[in-house]
């Protein structure tokens, strides 16, 4: 096992997971010096694409991004997200995970599912491939309103039994998403590999949010987000005073100029 998902593993009740997303070098170079993993998610089909949903991003969308998010990575753990319809059986998965690791250099892949996928995930792990679970709130099976899960018996039972399913395939640790958090703890507490949570309360062993969201970049308003800076106001004003300064001839100054 790599010496990077080792330590990422030895984290669990040590100290918290810091995880967050990137599309591109420009931020990943500053996540870098702050993040146990660095994720280039599919939510970039809905952050910069306005795509409806995840489902309409490409593998090929999915390497260019990863390309550009791996330059800016010294330290970091980087997994990236395989897009829907390139693992809908072992043989496939295996191709493309194969083709996002040699493409992007990547550390690892991460896939959205528990027991309807447990067969392939454990062909990828068998074919040394480095997996990140996902279950909670599924981006890629649900196409309607979001809401978070854990409300009914039945279902609080098939998360926690997927987790243990998905621990025994052997992938290195698990995102969950927009998990009651009795659930969320009931998990974490239940399997060795570290949880990672996205509006999956405080129990869990590290954090993951969309950098876009984070930042003030992309205007949404959920409930478990919450917004660090505002960086579509400073852009703004950043924009604005250009625009004064061209208007103005105060911008370019002698000291711009050749
Ligand atoms: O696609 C993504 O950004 C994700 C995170 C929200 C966990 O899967």
């Amino acid at each position: 096992m790599n010496n990077k998902i080792k330590k990422i593993i030895r984290k669990k009740n040590k100290s918290k997971i810091i995880c967050l997303t990137a599309y591109s070098k420009n931020i990943s170079s500053i996540l870098d010096n702050h993040c146990d993993i660095i994720l280039v998610g599919d939510s970039l089909g809905s952050v910069l694409y306005n795509y409806k949903t995840t489902r309409s991003v490409t593998l090929n969308t999915m390497i260019e991004h990863s390309k550009s998010v791996k330059m800016g990575i010294k330290k970091s753990l980087m997994v990236v997200d395989m897009p829907y319809k390139t693992y809908r059986n072992p043989k496939e998965a295996l191709k493309n995970a194969k083709q996002i690791l040699s493409k992007t250099k990547c550390n690892a892949v991460k896939l959205e599912g528990g027991k309807k996928i447990i067969n392939i995930i454990k062909h990828l792990i068998k074919n040394k491939i480095p997996v990140m679970g996902h279950l909670g709130l599924l981006p890629q099976s649900e196409t309607g309103k979001f809401s978070f899960k854990g409300k009914k018996i039945a279902e609080r039972k098939r998360i926690l039994r997927d987790a243990k399913l998905l621990e025994s395939a052997g992938v290195f640790s698990l995102v969950l998403e927009c998990i009651e958090k009795t659930l969320a703890k009931n998990i974490t507490n239940s399997i060795k590999i570290p949880t990672i949570g996205i509006g999956a309360s405080s129990h869990c062993d590290g954090q993951i949010l969309v950098t876009d969201d984070l930042l003030g970049l992309n205007p949404i308003n959920v409930k478990f987000l919450k917004q660090y800076s505002n960086l579509r106001r400073i852009i703004n004003n950043a924009v604005s005073n250009f625009k004064k300064d061209v208007r103005k001839t105060s911008f370019p100054k002698k000291k711009h100029s050749y």
